[in-house]
């Protein structure tokens, strides 16, 4: 994938070319990683595109800032709206959302003293990210020899720049040995999640997931398939995960903004149930689309319209006045 030059950036408090959405080599992020960050979706529906549980992005952003010391220099309100002008300005019925805040140019000390807090919103199309045919049949996964940091040495549930050096390394020694991704484990050996992605497992009908104390960032998908799967009637029980648990259990699946709800046939070579989708997952997976695609009106007040109007191609403003 390459970017498509020709969309906009919101740059801190305005829409710049894609080319013109730059940032200096002393930016104390480059250097140490110091910068928050989300990912979010919009989908297409039958109202327009809407952006799936907007709100939650935003207060996960903000509360990732808080934790670092980024004083975010715009309300939670207008980074809603900046988002929506993103969308519309780009023209996009359905794409993947990046907003980032992070320390600029200022100095490079690490107590990052005089660095200003610059704020950047993307937005790309992008298929799914374990691929189509992962999201339809299901990847093939490795248990990553990198173990999850420890919450206690940077907090997991806050989603920063600098933290996803440990996901960089688990996703390129999986993909390097031949799988779609790596499981990390925690400290301790439990199961703690995919480079980006949340796990659960099924067994006897129940669906099993872990929690910040497995050192895991507590995903706004997770939460959604959470409360999907029970209003399916399926029992949901949050607890500690084993390796066996997962070699064991008849299906397995990962959440994410960007891997949606994809099923896991394999892990290192031993088959997770049938060794496809399985049954209770693509039933989840179903619901999940309904929601995001507005079929669901349980799930409405988890979509955020954006107000898309065809942009005019600014050669024709002229000739309108
Ligand atoms: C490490 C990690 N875990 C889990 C997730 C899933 O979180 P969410 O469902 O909020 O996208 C992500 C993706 O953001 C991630 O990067």
């Amino acid at each position: 994938m390459s970017f498509d030059q020709s969309k906009w950036v919101w740059m801190n408090g305005k829409l710049v070319p894609w080319a013109g959405a730059t940032t200096h080599v002393s930016a104390h992020a480059l250097h140490y990683g110091s910068g928050v960050f989300e990912g979010i979706r919009c989908y297409a529906t039958d109202f327009g595109p809407a952006v799936f549980r907007l709100d939650a992005h935003l207060d996960r952003l903000y509360s990732s800032a808080e934790i670092y010391g980024i004083e975010i220099p715009y309300p939670q309100a207008q980074m809603a709206e900046a988002i929506s002008e993103v969308i519309t300005r780009n023209g996009f019925d359905s794409c993947y959302v990046r907003p980032i805040c992070y320390l600029g140019s200022g100095s490079l000390g690490l107590q990052s003293r005089d660095c200003p807090v610059e704020v950047a919103i993307l937005a790309w199309p992008w298929s799914p990210y374990l691929g189509a045919e992962g999201l339809a049949r299901g990847v093939r996964i490795t248990i990553s020899p990198w173990r999850k940091f420890q919450s206690r040495m940077m907090p997991t549930t806050a989603k920063a720049c600098g933290q996803y050096l440990n996901s960089i390394l688990a996703v390129r020694d999986a993909v390097s040995r031949g799988f779609a991704e790596g499981l990390l484990l925690d400290a301790d050996g439990h199961l703690a999640e995919g480079s980006g992605e949340n796990l659960f497992l099924v067994a006897d009908g129940k669906l099993i997931t872990n929690d910040e104390r497995h050192s895991i960032l507590l995903g706004i998908t997770r939460d959604a398939v959470i409360r999907i799967a029970r209003d399916l009637g399926y029992e949901v029980t949050v607890t500690t995960l084993e390796i066996v648990d997962l070699l064991t259990a008849d299906e397995a699946f990962f959440t994410g903004t960007a891997a949606e709800v994809t099923p896991i046939r394999e892990v290192d070579g031993v088959s997770i149930g049938t060794g496809g989708p399985g049954p209770i997952t693509q039933e989840i997976q179903r619901v999940f689309f309904k929601a995001t695609a507005g079929q669901d009106q349980r799930y409405s007040d988890w979509l955020y319209p954006v107000n898309w109007e065809p942009v005019m191609p600014e050669t024709m403003l002229s000739t309108v006045q």
